[in-house]
């Protein structure tokens, strides 16, 4: 046997034996490569007469076809197998059976959020979202909330190391009422808004959780007053706890960015919290130096604004005691508003 058709057998037994698509192209490189056994031939053609030239050179075209066909083959069939064997890893057993599905449910306090946000809706209200890391501008600031004002200590909260560009930390918002300012800096009015989302403080035992959700209220235009709050809110409360037996008081309070403030407090005439005066909200009249923070003359424009805590709001709804029950996860406490 010529040494040539020796390589087409030495070529066939290597890629026969190449049991992957990497090993084959390892065996190419013998025959094929730069140095392959096939290649050397090529090179030692060069030295050759005319006469060998044209009949060894036809020769060795001929046994590389014959190596390159092998070769295609080989590739075809390790690809097949590659498949296969990834099919047969990736199969699916259809007749198994099913390890059944759970439904998931409402939480409780999204629960009441989306609810706010329907009755809201119906009477015009538009529905804003907000950040909840915030500069100390918009969270206390420019809610008449100066540096170093003792009634910031209301509201510790947590810091990032993070500064604004005005050098303070930027710090997670202590409630909704930036929304207020964020809001009311980008739309003009009529301002008609509620802005519900997570707000955090340095608080925690059964009412107070580190993380916890409030609704804010705003709406201002050049007419709005403090009665309009009284009956938006009275008819907020008595829509939200599906009952007309409920009352409501505006309790005066101490807010920076309102004036006069309130505190709403409410009471059902029925039920298992019958009689008891439950706190609900803060509110007030915007004071005019929020109002010029929002941009606007507070010559012209004035109205109120409201900041609701969302698990209060379930609390007093389900008669849920203890704020931290909506936090731990526990499914037998949540199933039963599923
Ligand atoms: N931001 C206040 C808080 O978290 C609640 C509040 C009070 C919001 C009065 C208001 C308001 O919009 O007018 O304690």
């Amino acid at each position: 046997m010529t040494e040539l058709a020796r390589l087409v057998e030495e070529a066939e037994l290597a890629f026969s034996q190449a049991a992957d698509s990497a090993a084959l192209e390892n065996a190419k490189a013998l025959f094929l490569g730069k140095n392959g056994a096939l290649t050397e031939q090529l090179k030692a053609l060069g030295k050759a007469d005319a006469e060998t030239k044209k009949t060894l050179g036809a020769a060795i075209n001929g046994v590389k076809q014959q190596i390159e066909s092998l070769l295609a083959n080989r590739r075809a069939s390790i690809a097949e197998s590659e498949l296969n064997r990834r099919l047969a890893a990736e199969a699916i057993d259809v007749s198994q059976d099913g390890r059944g599905h759970a439904v998931g449910a409402i939480h409780p306090v999204i629960r009441s959020w989306r609810r706010v946000e329907e009755l809201f809706q119906s009477i015009g209200f538009d529905v804003a979202d907000g950040p909840e890391i915030e500069t100390d501008w918009m969270n206390f600031t420019a809610l008449n909330n100066p540096e170093n004002h003792p009634a910031r200590s209301m509201q510790d909260t947590f810091y990032l190391e993070k500064k604004d560009e005005t050098g303070l930390p930027l710090l997670l918002r202590t409630h909704t009422s930036p929304m207020q300012v964020r809001y009311a800096r980008t739309h003009k009015p009529p301002i008609k808004v509620i802005a519900p989302g997570r707000t955090y403080r340095v608080d925690s035992d059964a009412t107070h959780s580190p993380m916890f959700h409030q609704v804010e209220g705003l709406w201002i235009d050049e007419h709005i007053s403090f009665a309009d709050l009284k009956g938006v809110y009275t008819d907020f409360l008595q829509r939200f706890y599906e009952t007309d037996q409920l009352q409501v008081r505006f309790r005066p309070s101490f807010f920076p960015f309102t004036e006069p403030s309130a505190e709403i407090d409410m009471r059902f005439e029925s039920g298992p919290l019958k009689g008891r005066w439950l706190e609900i909200a803060g509110s007030g009249q915007v004071h005019p130096k929020v109002v010029r923070h929002f941009g606007l003359d507070p010559e012209r424009y004035i109205g109120f604004a409201f900041g609701t805590g969302l698990e209060r709001m379930t609390m007093l709804r389900y008669g849920i005691s203890d704020l931290r029950l909506f936090f731990d996860n526990d499914l037998r406490f949540l199933r039963q508003f599923a």
